[in-house]
């Protein structure tokens, strides 16, 4: 079984939240992957302060806060669908956050995410207000913690970019193209997952 992880990078529940949970229920019931999204809405999550706890005593982070739940979800899905918000040209503060406390999975635990893969979305309230940057910025911070980036199918290049034209879950509904673009590229991540778990097993890696 293959696990899909959406992350909503959205404190609310609008335009990202709906993209992201249309796109994971189109994979629908494809056999083998199964699919659950977890979101920064809601929840306590201290950005990293560099204390170095956790590369000097190579243990978990020492802050608790939301995130030991969050990290454990992450860490046992295969592949990661992640979509925020345009706040001011970039990603939300709030998922910066949740990125900057992955530094123990990175530093002292690699290997629990390696071979992973990951795609990345963006809603924004203007037509051109910086979707396509965060999504780069997204994808930054995948390949920050060592994991593979699967580009979009024709026509969406690096990932899904939503107008919302901040009508929330409405707006986002009436942006059918960038509706059917998260679609895709969800469905080539699931692909590539399968793939990858059937190559795996084969190779007994
Ligand atoms: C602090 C803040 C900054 C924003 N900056 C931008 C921006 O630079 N470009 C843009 O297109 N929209 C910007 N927006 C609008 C949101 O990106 C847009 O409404 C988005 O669809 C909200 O997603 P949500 O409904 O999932 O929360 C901003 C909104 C907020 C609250």
């Amino acid at each position: 079984m293959v696990k899909i992880l959406g992350v909503c990078g959205s404190p609310r529940s609008g335009a990202t939240e709906k993209m992201l949970s249309e796109a994971l229920s189109s994979i629908g019931n494809v056999s083998g992957v199964e699919t659950e999204w977890i979101t920064v809405r809601g929840k306590k999550i201290a950005p990293c302060n560099n204390c170095n706890y956790c590369k000097r005593e190579k243990t978990w982070c020492v802050i608790k806060d939301d995130m030991q739940e969050l990290l454990e979800k992450f860490v046992e899905a295969d592949a990661y669908v992640v979509a925020s918000p345009v706040y001011v040209y970039t990603v939300t503060p709030q998922l910066l956050a949740f990125f900057s406390r992955m530094r123990p999975l990175f530093h002292v635990y690699p290997e629990k995410l390696r071979n992973k893969f990951g795609v990345a979305m963006a809603t924004g309230g203007m037509r051109n207000g910086g979707q396509e940057m965060t999504v780069n910025t997204i994808i930054n911070l995948l390949l920050a913690k060592g994991i593979n980036v699967v580009s979009n199918e024709i026509g969406g290049y690096a990932g899904a970019m939503l107008w919302s034209k901040d009508k929330e879950a409405l707006g986002a509904m009436e942006d059918d193209k960038a509706i059917e673009s998260a679609s895709k590229l969800v469905n080539k991540l699931a692909e590539v997952a399968l793939i990858y778990d059937a190559g795996r097993k084969a190779v007994n890696v």
